[in-house]
């Protein structure tokens, strides 16, 4: 048996989410040390900082999980250039 006490917000949008978003190396600006850029949602850069919290990366085949964790990386070398991981 599940019970849940709090309370689920639902938010409706009224656009379409966009097709393409072109990236750009200088997104990673928006980060530092050890927050990472994941990607755009409608309210904005999603940065997860992975000092405070797991991230899973899951899709199915070909759907960019291998492409992100690239990208992963390549943020991680851009926070921590001149310093020794
Ligand atoms: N963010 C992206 N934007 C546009 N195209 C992408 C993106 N991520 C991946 N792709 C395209 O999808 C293809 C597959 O991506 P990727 O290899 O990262 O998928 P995967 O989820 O790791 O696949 P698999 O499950 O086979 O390991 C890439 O070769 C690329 O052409
Ligand atoms: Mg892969």
């Amino acid at each position: 048996m599940m019970s849940f006490d709090g309370a689920i917000r639902i938010k409706v949008y009224e656009q379409n989410l966009i097709d393409c978003f072109s990236f750009n190396v200088e997104l990673f600006e928006q980060t530092n040390r050890w927050r990472i850029y994941v990607g755009e949602s409608r309210n904005g850069a999603v940065i997860h900082d992975t000092e405070s919290g797991h991230i899973v990366i899951a899709g199915a085949t070909t759907f960019g999980k291998s492409n992100f964790l690239r990208m992963f990386i390549a943020n991680l070398l851009h926070n921590k250039q001149g310093i020794c991981i």
